[in-house]
């Protein structure tokens, strides 16, 4: 039953998503199981969208889209993106947020940052008074830095775990973009985002972190029978 919630929670910030896209000609979508409701909803509304061009965040986002039919053109041929759509592992009351739970962080930033409108959605789990709350920050990281990066922040006061596939891979979960997942775990939460992001991006050899500060114009948050939308 309480999956089936949040599925509908989920269902209902896609749908809302839409709102936000009318106007759109190049869409970028993000990664993961509340995306993947987003797809859904587009997939409905097919002939709506079927001209306009997708940009994604990841390989399983191509994939999902170009099954269903959109088309999905390469990051690199593009100048700027009308509006992005993603989803988050945590959202702070200024809209800061985590994500990078599904190893996609890098390219969602990207994304995020050169898209004129982003639009991030969620199911109610997600907001949390403070980052670090629920999940811990994970970062990419160049694969030959490794060793070093990881002895650099235990050295720092981090907790830190390399992350590893459930299955199907020997060794650390490598990304889209070949780097190789670290989740962080700050002691004591995250009371400042901003500090604890540019720490983490001043270690050479850090691709991204999973700290999305500023980048979210409007949170669409998704409960059974409703979606809010939040601006910062
Ligand atoms: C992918 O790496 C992530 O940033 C996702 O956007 C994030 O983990 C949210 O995923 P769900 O919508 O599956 O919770």
């Amino acid at each position: 039953m309480a999956e089936e919630l949040i599925s509908l929670a989920k269902l209902n910030a896609a749908s809302k998503a839409l709102e936000f896209i009318n106007d759109a000609e190049i869409i970028g979508v993000g990664t993961g199981s509340t995306v993947e409701k987003f797809i859904q909803v587009l997939t409905d509304r097919k002939k709506d969208f079927r001209d306009r061009i997708f940009v994604a965040s990841s390989i399983d986002t191509v994939l999902k889209l170009s099954e269903a039919g959109f088309r999905v053109e390469k990051t690199m041929s593009l100048k700027s993106i009308d509006v992005y759509v993603d989803g988050a592992d945590e959202v702070d009351p200024e809209l800061n947020m985590i994500k990078g739970g599904g190893a996609a962080l890098t390219l969602e930033k990207i994304l995020a940052y050169y898209s004129l409108r982003r639009v991030f959605i969620v199911d109610y789990r997600k907001l949390v008074k403070e980052l670090g709350t629920n999940h811990f920050i994970p970062i990419e990281v160049l694969p030959k830095a490794l060793g070093m990066i990881i002895n650099k922040l235990r050295n720092l006061g981090y907790e830190v775990r390399l992350r590893y596939p459930l299955g199907g891979k020997y060794g650390p979960v490598i990304s889209d973009v070949g780097g190789v997942i670290v989740d962080v775990f700050p002691e004591g939460g995250i009371k400042d985002p901003i500090k604890v992001d540019a720490e983490l991006k001043s270690l050479p050899g850090v691709i991204g972190t999973g700290l999305f500060i500023k980048l979210a114009d409007h949170v669409i948050v998704g409960y059974a029978d409703r979606a809010e939308v939040l601006k910062p």
